[in-house]
């Protein structure tokens, strides 16, 4: 059958594409920084180019700068040309956007900044736009209390929403461990109620994290060996090419397991490992994810001296130009034990999962950029087939190819044409690409989208982020006083340390790396 007349039998729209958002201000706090013009802004001006603003809308930067609008949009153009992912820029469709992108100077501190905020938001004369306020905070986390204060004092932010709508969108990290996500939630809820916070993890915005449950929960063929009778283990590996860069005063402070653990890989572990919710809204699934995060074993210090390795890269050769060590990175201290690699094992004490090793990895100057969920079967009986090839017989796997080469691919064992009987392991593969062209707009996009439409689904609850914090806060416990050794680092350009490979051989287990798109 043709794709377009699957299309036609198969495609059951489970809600409108076209979500219906009210008028509304987007106020970004933070507006100088990076991922306003990386991301934020990108993202809301291919919203508006696909239609998808509502009716009438504004955008307000907010930060200290001294800018006026012309000024702010002639910036926000010169990084939309550079970072927009559909290029050329759409100069009329840009001209229109940027009518309704504005600045407003002053302080997180400064009450009175507020107050020109609040005179802004009713300059605009028309109700919505004053009352219905996604407050976007992009700034420091110890800035977020005091900028929802000032909110709520200049009558911008009412808990409960009793006035149009306000609602906050939290950016990571929250918190640096559990005692200060837990501080920042109260802080929050003290002048907005639960459901007007929006806690951002951007790769719940991925079209391929959403797939996960789509993909668990509308195939029969799967889910029924989701379990630890048919799965032998999980690896769940997300590798960047690309070194801390720029960023060495905000890495020194988070390291792999703050910056990507905690958020990232977990989250995707819990889309994984769930049970399944009760119904597709905002509260079961998330109700599914808390109760999995909870489910995870938390590690002592002993277990995190067998169970974690973490690593910082030296220089090393990758795509073939030397790349510096992690200490030599700007903004980095020269006897830094800042890990930027991370592999772990992790348990779940569960009836579905009892057994099961998930082994997450992430690290900084691997050998590509990939993320991927490998679910690995066990091997079939020790006879037949397996009997004759002993371990050379490939166990199953299913890999879901989260970026790039979207996809998913299933490899099983075939049988090599010709008179003798050899088996190798094939491969059957879903790519997004060719199923579906090349569709790729940005996390960023999809979530802004949720927020003004008032969807939770894809934030993370409170609940959720301090369950995220008692894990990641156990295993610092167990690096506590302990200085990296030589066995902890690894050459920019490799798959990690060799302790990393060490953690899997204690099971008879190996890392899948990914392979590079072809
Ligand atoms: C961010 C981390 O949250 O995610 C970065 O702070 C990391 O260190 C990035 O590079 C990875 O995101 P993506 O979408 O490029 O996989």
């Amino acid at each position: 059958m043709e794709h377009d007349q699957l299309d036609e039998l198969m495609v059951c729209r489970l809600s409108e594409t076209r979500k219906t958002v009210e008028p509304c201000s987007v106020v970004i706090f933070g507006a100088s920084g990076d991922l306003t013009a990386r991301k934020l802004i990108p993202a809301l001006y291919h919203l508006f180019k696909d239609k998808q603003m509502p009716p009438d809308f504004r955008v307000i930067g907010f930060a200290r700068r001294e800018k006026s609008d012309e000024s702010w949009r002639q910036e926000l153009h010169e990084a939309l040309t550079q970072f927009s992912r559909s290029k050329p820029v759409d100069e009329a469709i840009w001209n229109d956007f940027a009518t309704r992108v504005h600045y407003c100077m002053g302080e997180f501190t400064d009450p009175l900044a507020y107050q020109r905020l609040e005179k802004l938001l009713t300059s605009f004369g028309n109700e919505k736009l004053r009352n219905n306020v996604l407050i976007y905070l992009a700034t420091s986390p110890s800035q977020f209390a005091e900028c929802v204060e000032n909110l709520s004092s200049a009558n911008i932010l009412h808990k409960g929403g009793e006035v149009g709508w306000q609602r906050i969108v939290v950016e990571k990290p929250f918190g640096h461990d559990l005692a200060s996500a837990t501080q920042l939630n109260s802080d929050l809820v003290k002048y907005a109620h639960e459901r007007q916070v929006y806690r951002i993890d951007h790769y719940l915005g991925k079209e391929t994290v959403q797939n996960i449950l789509m993909f668990r929960f509308s195939n029969s063929l799967f889910e029924r060996l989701w379990n630890r009778d048919s799965v032998d283990n999980v690896q769940i590996t997300v590798s960047e090419s690309l070194g801390v860069g720029g960023r060495g005063g905000y890495y020194e402070e988070a390291g792999a397991l703050r910056d990507m653990v905690q958020n990232h890989l977990l989250q995707v572990m819990s889309l994984v490992a769930m049970e399944p919710p009760v119904s597709l809204d905002a509260e079961p699934i998330r109700d599914e994810k808390v109760k999995l995060l909870k489910s995870i074993r938390l590690l002592t210090p002993e277990m995190v001296a067998k169970q974690v390795v973490r690593g910082q890269y030296f220089a090393g050769t990758l795509g073939g130009q030397l790349k510096p060590g992690y200490r030599q990175e700007p903004k980095v201290a020269a006897e830094s034990n800042t890990e930027t690699f991370v592999a772990l094992k992790l348990l779940v004490d569960n009836w579905r999962w009892s057994g099961v090793p998930f082994y997450l990895r992430t690290g900084k100057y691997l050998p590509l950029s990939a993320s991927e969920v490998r679910i690995q079967f066990k091997p079939t009986p020790n006879i037949l087939y397996s009997a004759m090839c002993g371990e050379k017989l490939d166990p199953n796997a299913l890999t879901l190819r989260l970026q790039p080469n979207e996809g998913i691919s299933l490899r099983f064992n075939g049988k090599v044409p010709g008179t003798s009987t050899s088996v190798r392991p094939v491969r059957m593969s879903f790519s997004y690409n060719s199923e579906f062209g090349a569709y790729t707009p940005e996390a960023y996009e999809r979530l802004l989208l949720e927020a003004m439409a008032g969807d939770a689904t894809l934030f993370i609850r409170r609940d959720e982020v301090e369950a995220a914090w008692s894990i990641v806060d156990a295993i610092r416990k167990g690096w506590e006083g302990h200085s990296l050794t030589n066995r902890e680092f690894y050459a920019a350009g490799t798959w990690g340390p060799a302790a990393a490979d060490e953690l899997l051989a204690q099971r008879g287990h190996v890392w899948r790396n990914p392979q590079p798109s072809t």
